[in-house]
């Protein structure tokens, strides 16, 4: 597995490479970092790594128990780490978060993005499950921008900050039966290529990453652990580097001519993912 996920890692290209340590630790260090989703997965490694490099993390996901089980992991190892249990579905437990956090610490120099609902289903499989929709957007994409709305203000008045958003290849590369997901997720960005250049007039950068496969509790019920990935391990490696270096977009090298190409041959681009469906069918 190891092995696999290296020859993974070196598949998408050289800005997916690891964190230097010292490095991780001039760029969080003493300062305050939000991780929302940092219950499971990514996020969760993610934490554990900022919280390594010195910052004072902020755990907010919906399941308490596992926020406080993360924090003291953490403290156990010597770091910093709050839990802050918060359902970026519900508008008012977002505001709560938010004056909570800002009450407590003052500030919050950077945030990183990650909580998501990932759902594959087909469009047939959606019409009457219309709630899927709404909640998928509640948290890829509306809890997101709330969030960030109340912190926001405070970032750009102190004149520096960095959002990290935790984002997929789905949005370069839209696949068929992962529409409300990708949708959700394209949402944001949107948003977010919109108020990025507001926020760096005043001090405050922006990094999305869209990641391929990682695996994670996530991605689990869809893909059989040998199908190369990244760990959540190397995710998080990758979201520490991104903070050193905070570049605009990091996607693996390919995703770009693969999107230019998708978007040109739009037409064969769908008909080739029908022709998969056809055959799927057919068995
Ligand atoms: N895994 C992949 O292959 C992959 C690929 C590309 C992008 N991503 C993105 O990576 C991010 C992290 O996913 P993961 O793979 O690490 O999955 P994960 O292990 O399932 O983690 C998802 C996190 O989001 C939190 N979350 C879900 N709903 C929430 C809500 N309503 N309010 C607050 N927190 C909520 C979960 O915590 P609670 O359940 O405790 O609330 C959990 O901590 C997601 O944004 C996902 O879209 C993943």
């Amino acid at each position: 597995m190891a092995l696999q996920n290296e020859m993974y890692r070196r598949l998408l290209g050289p800005g997916w490479a690891r964190v230097d340590p010292a490095r991780l630790e001039s760029a969080v260090g003493g300062r305050v970092v939000l991780v929302t989703g940092a219950s499971s997965g990514i996020g969760e490694r993610t934490a554990e790594l900022v919280a390594a490099a010195g910052a004072t993390v902020l755990l907010a996901a919906r399941r308490g128990d596992r926020l406080a089980e993360v924090a003291e992991r953490i403290a156990a190892r010597g770091g910093t780490a709050v839990p802050y249990p918060v359902d970026l579905a519900d508008p008012e437990s977002v505001d709560r978060l938010v004056a909570g956090v800002l009450a407590e610490h003052g500030r919050v120099d950077v945030v990183v993005n990650n909580a998501g609902k990932s759902i594959r289903r087909s469009l047939a499989d959606t019409v009457d499950r219309f709630h899927d929709v709404t909640r998928t957007n509640a948290v890829n994409y509306l809890g997101p921008v709330r969030l960030l709305s109340g912190l926001l203000p405070g970032m750009r008045a102190q004149g520096n900050g960095h959002v990290v958003n935790v984002g997929t290849l789905n949005v370069d590369l839209p696949l068929a039966e992962w529409a409300v997901y990708s949708a959700s997720k394209s949402a944001f960005e949107a948003w977010l290529r919109c108020v990025a250049p507001e926020i760096r007039v005043d001090g405050v950068a922006t990094t999305s990453i869209h990641f391929g496969l990682v695996h994670t509790p996530m991605s689990a019920p869809t893909y059989h652990p040998r199908v190369p990935g990244l760990t959540a391990e190397a995710a998080a490696e990758v979201i520490g580097r991104a903070l050193v270096r905070r570049p605009r977009l990091l996607v693996p090298w390919w995703a770009r001519p693969a999107a230019a190409l998708a978007n040109v041959a739009q037409g064969p681009y769908e008909a080739a993912q029908a022709r998969v469906l056809r055959m799927l069918r057919s068995r």
